[in-house]
């Protein structure tokens, strides 16, 4: 089956593509002739991955699915969540972000955090919501070279390694998105029979 994700991020297509399986073709927009930015200007997750689906169904008329990712940090009253991308410029400058994020934990004794990724599925006209949580800590300096965005400074509950020091396989089958995903493949599945 193909099915149109809403992004065009190599790191986290492959990510999804090997979660999702064989079963599944994922096209990108740009796969589609969608090459202009696709709007995400909601308050909330959920608003913007209901956005973007919505966006590319009205669009291609394609089945297809858009993510929305924050990373929320107990100290800082939820921050960055929803402007995790954007949160130190107005680009996303991962380096930067992560500059920002140990200055404002600064001093902070309580560093527990959480990535939540919310998928909107737009299927047969439909749409489904699917949510996937990891709980972690941010550690004082960023550690490893694998993954993207915040990883070098998130540590999963359970590991002593940060999502940077994993291999792609191991980042999965923890991950909020791995585990929004999940869900996904199991409802496409299910659908699917
Ligand atoms: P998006 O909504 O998935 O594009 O994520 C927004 C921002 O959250 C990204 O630009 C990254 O800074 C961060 N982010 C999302 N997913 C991850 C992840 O798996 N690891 C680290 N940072 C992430």
């Amino acid at each position: 089956m193909k099915i149109l994700f809403a992004t065009n991020n190599a790191h986290k297509l492959s990510e999804v593509q090997a979660v999702l399986g064989d079963a599944f073709e994922l096209l990108t927009p740009r796969d589609c002739g969608v090459t202009e930015e696709i709007p995400e200007t909601q308050p909330t997750l959920e608003g913007n991955a209901l956005q973007k689906a919505r966006y590319l169904h009205a669009r291609t008329g394609l089945d297809c699915f858009a993510d929305d990712t924050g990373l929320e940090v107990e100290a800082l009253d939820g921050a960055p969540g929803v402007r995790s991308a954007r949160y130190a410029t107005d680009g996303h400058d991962f380096a930067a972000n992560n500059r920002l994020l140990l200055q404002n934990l600064a001093g902070k004794q309580n560093r527990r955090a959480r990535f939540r990724t919310v998928i909107a599925l737009i299927l047969g006209g439909e749409e489904h919501l699917f949510e996937g949580i990891v709980r972690g800590r941010i550690i004082e300096h960023e550690t490893g070279d694998e993954g993207f965005g915040y990883d070098p400074l998130f540590r999963p509950e359970g590991f002593d390694r940060t999502f940077a020091q994993m291999t792609a396989d191991e980042k999965n089958a923890t991950s909020h998105r791995g585990r929004a995903v999940r869900q996904l493949a199991a409802f496409l599945h299910a659908t699917e029979k």
